[in-house]
């Protein structure tokens, strides 16, 4: 460990134009237990969706850090969160990844819950001989301290200390808005799973969906397989994007406080976009200036474990930090109920060129990340220089575009898509520092 301060890990000076981070903070493995600690576990984390629970006794496993999390719809429809560990032994007690029933059975000594976290069975109990103080015992589970959702996507924290999540989530809402609002029908997870890991570290997955910079040098091959299509070659049903066209447009960012921060490009092809049949519809709705961002490329990340990306297709990711160089990716596809079988093929030739783990853009970003973490090693290697882009054109408060939305960020940037900013990287960072410093301080950080 290099033994900076903590505080120092991130250097922020905007009066000098400088904002770097340490190598260290994506590869020392002390402060990797700090950030379980003073970051994951003392603020709200992305869960799920509303819709992957629909029926009472469905549930999904999910994991806050290292804290293993059973989500579930209780028999009065409400969604529960417990930490999904047995209070016998300990041990986890459901370990599918998804399920619907109407008791968790702990697969080491018999004990049983309900969808409501009541224990309602300690097997074999009469012939048990246990004193009346073990009766006095709490056997259910332990619920989750904070639960809440936003337009149906479900958070949850192991602090109780944490603001209402609307509060967290600030601005941000409106970009959880333009997912969730473009179905006049609500939204549903495309069925499938998609989970894998990379062993790299978290960070580098929630940097690289506000990093427009690497587009063209790593994907290239991506953008060469549309550009044979554009020519009759391979797979010419999917809707590929002109990325020559894309990659002249407009482009901005936002930072909003707590660490959320969005990136977005001006469409070239709307036409291309899967909710463009229904585009009126929406326009009927939420209004014109909405329908339009909604058809802009956006790419959101809500801190510390959730991305929104809609740059090709809309979906959900979370990561799971599993150790400083691995980490667990979940992707959900998400889309419009009722979709046409015909825009809903498109939608998924979309999401399976880009997004998928076989895809052809996700393994070269994942490839990168193994080798960023690789380079982390090298001896002589101290501060990063991956923040600078883009610094010379931030604004205090809202733009133009911010101002469309009637949004408030913190900062804005504005320009042509060869400014690749960099700066949506400080909102996160800027949201670590705090969090660590308080944390190993021992100050309060939610007034
Ligand atoms: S650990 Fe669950 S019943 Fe023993
Ligand atoms: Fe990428």
């Amino acid at each position: 460990m290099t033994m900076l301060d903590l505080g120092d890990y991130v250097d922020d000076r905007p009066r000098e134009g400088i904002f770097r981070v340490h190598r260290d903070v994506y590869s020392d493995p002390d402060l990797f237990e700090l950030e379980l600690k003073y970051i994951f576990e003392r603020s709200w984390c992305f869960l799920g969706l509303d819709v992957e629970i629909e029926q009472p006794g469905d549930y999904v496993t999910r994991w806050i850090a290292r804290t293993p999390i059973l989500l579930t719809r209780a028999s009065d429809g409400e969604v529960r969160a417990f930490i999904n560990v047995c209070p016998h032994k300990g041990a986890q007690l459901a370990v599918a990844h998804k399920g619907c029933t109407k008791y968790h059975v702990c697969p080491y000594h018999g004990w049983a819950f309900d969808a409501a976290g009541q224990c309602v069975d300690v097997k074999d109990k009469a012939a048990g001989a246990y004193p009346s103080a073990f009766d006095r015992e709490d056997h259910n589970l332990i619920a989750l301290p904070r639960l809440a959702s936003y337009r149906g996507l479900i958070f949850g924290s192991l602090s109780a200390d944490v603001p209402s999540l609307e509060a967290y989530l600030g601005d941000m809402r409106t970009f959880i808005d333009l997912a969730m609002d473009q179905a006049p029908d609500g939204m549903e997870i495309v069925p499938g799973r998609i989970a894998y890991t990379y062993r790299a570290n978290w960070k580098l997955q929630m940097d690289n969906a506000m990093d427009q910079y690497h587009l063209t040098s790593t994907h290239a091959s991506y953008m060469g397989v549309m550009e044979k299509r554009s020519r009759g070659q391979g797979n010419v049903g999917a809707q590929q994007f002109d990325w020559k066209k894309r990659l002249e447009q407009e482009c901005g960012a936002f930072n909003f406080a707590n660490g959320h921060a969005m990136i977005w490009l001006n469409q070239a092809e709307p036409q291309k976009r899967p909710i463009y049949p229904r585009i009126g519809e929406i326009e009927a709705v939420h209004g014109a200036v909405r329908a339009q961002w909604m058809l802009k490329a956006r790419n959101s990340l809500i801190f510390p474990n959730m991305q929104i990306a809609d740059a090709t297709t809309l979906n959900v990711r979370t990561f799971r930090p599993i150790a400083v160089d691995k980490t667990e990716m979940r992707v959900h596809c998400i889309a419009p109920k009722g979709e046409s079988p015909e825009v809903r093929r498109w939608r998924l030739r979309q999401f399976e060129d880009f997004f998928m783990p076989t895809g052809f853009a996700s393994p070269d970003d994942t490839v990168c990340f193994e080798s960023l973490q690789t380079g982390y090693n090298a001896h002589g290697l101290d501060y990063l220089q991956g923040y600078y882009r883009g610094i010379e054109t931030v604004v205090s408060g809202a733009d133009g575009a911010a101002r469309e939305l009637a949004i408030e960020p913190q900062f804005s940037v504005r320009g042509g898509f060869d400014l690749n900013m960099e700066t949506s990287m400080h909102a996160p960072y800027r949201q670590w520092r705090r969090l660590m410093c308080a944390g190993m301080n021992g100050e309060k950080v939610w007034s």
